[in-house]
């Protein structure tokens, strides 16, 4: 339930001079005034003040960058309300804005790109990854180029037949897609009637096609990927290291720690879903331990060496995606599989992770955020007092 108290009534917090002020940053809606998953930013609140940090949300519009203090939300202790109240300028914005959408509106974009240049303000994630650039930002680093599966843009039929050529099955996959929507699947059987094979993600499992021919199939697929009116990428497909014929990869979530660096704060697993082409929870997909499925397949002493490839690999991949997108980040999560020779690749990376639901990873990733803030309030005022003296 929501209370909406007229600005002039509230009361006003205080800010301590020696710790930052967090504003998690949305979208304002006209019918639940503001738009986000709500629990995470209860917790959040509930994380940032338990360190006496004052937190509160903030919508775009209420975020007034001339303002002496800001009308923001927060929630009431042991109550389901959320409450406007004045709160004192943000030091750090935690951009929570839920949507691409959202973000592509002129007047979000124009309230972001001011923030990202108020040298009193740092702004935490300042935008949507794509996985075109992805892909292009960890090509310009020998590392991390080890990691990614062979990609291209995804122009005319050309490309698709070149890239099966050299590998047996591609994934398909939309710029800016998420949570597996218009991820198509491409293969070649030789020895059938019908050699080409796509497979189309589904709301649940998933739907085949198959042809004859290459110009068939591109037609078919043109069809398909118009639906969402995205451009696509073509990308070799990778064979996951299954349990029970089930692929599964792992989620890792990597965020800057209470000293400004990066540090892994968990690894979740995802198992696929029956008949599922992607490892998505709301697909059919479920949740399990990596190092249980890891140990399963490669072994006790195999699974610890991986863990700790894993580990490194989301590290060099964070830092090589902040130093390419010159913008300062302050967590992501990434999608990275393991193939059955034990090879990690890496999928995909989310500026906003979701919530893992795994309560040792939620606990830290939560306590991460305000424990950066810190470093860089810090760092600030040491700055300052350096300045002063
Ligand atoms: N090249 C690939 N090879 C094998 N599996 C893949 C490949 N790309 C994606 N997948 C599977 O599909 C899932 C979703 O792909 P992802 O790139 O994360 O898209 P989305 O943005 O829809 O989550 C991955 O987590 C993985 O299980
Ligand atoms: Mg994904």
């Amino acid at each position: 339930m929501l209370l909406k108290l007229p600005p002039a009534k509230v009361e006003a917090t205080e800010a301590a001079a020696d710790k930052p002020v967090v504003a998690i940053l949305t979208i304002e809606d006209d019918i639940q005034l503001f738009r986000g998953n709500r629990s995470n930013f209860a917790d959040l609140i509930r994380t940032g003040e338990s360190l006496g940090i004052v937190t509160y949300v903030v919508t775009i519009k209420h975020l007034k960058l001339g303002a002496p203090r800001i009308l923001g939300f927060s929630i009431r202790p042991g109550e389901e309300t959320w409450v406007q109240s004045w709160y004192p300028r943000p030091t750090i914005v935690y951009n929570r804005i839920p949507q691409r959408e959202d973000e592509r509106q002129p007047h979000v974009k124009k309230k972001l790109a001011a923030l990202s240049r108020r040298p009193d303000i740092r702004l935490f994630n300042r935008r949507f990854f794509n996985k075109w650039s992805l892909f292009q930002w960890l090509n310009e680093n020998k590392t991390t180029k080890s990691y990614i599966p062979e990609t291209r843009k995804l122009t005319d039929a050309y490309v698709l037949s070149s890239l099966l050529k050299k590998h047996k099955t591609l994934y398909l996959k939309p710029v800016r897609g998420k949570a597996g929507v218009g991820i198509m699947t491409v293969s070649v059987q030789t020895e059938k009637k019908l050699p080409y094979r796509l497979q189309m993600q589904e709301e649940k499992g998933s739907r085949t096609f198959r042809c004859g021919t290459m110009r068939r199939l591109w037609d078919r697929i043109v069809k398909q990927s118009a639906n969402l009116g995205e451009p696509y990428i073509a990308q070799q497909g990778i064979t996951l290291a299954a349990v029970n014929n089930r692929p599964f990869d792992l989620r890792a979530l990597v965020q800057k720690n209470g000293y400004g660096q990066w540090e892994l704060s968990g690894i979740g697993a995802r198992v696929a879903g029956d008949s599922s082409i992607t490892t998505h929870v709301p697909r059919g997909g479920y949740i399990d331990d990596p190092e249980n499925l890891l140990v399963s397949i490669f072994g006790k002493e195999q699974t610890g060496k991986m863990l700790f490839k894993v580990q490194g690999a989301a590290i060099t991949i964070a830092k090589q995606i902040e130093r390419s997108c010159h913008s300062r980040l302050c967590e992501m999560s990434m999608d990275l599989g393991v193939d059955t020779d034990g090879h990690v690749w890496f999928f995909e990376a989310n500026s906003k992770p979701m919530k893992f639901d795994e309560p040792h990873i939620r606990n830290k990733s939560l306590e991460r955020i305000f424990q950066y803030s810190q470093y860089l309030h810090r760092l600030k005022q040491s700055v300052k007092g350096g300045a002063g003296t």
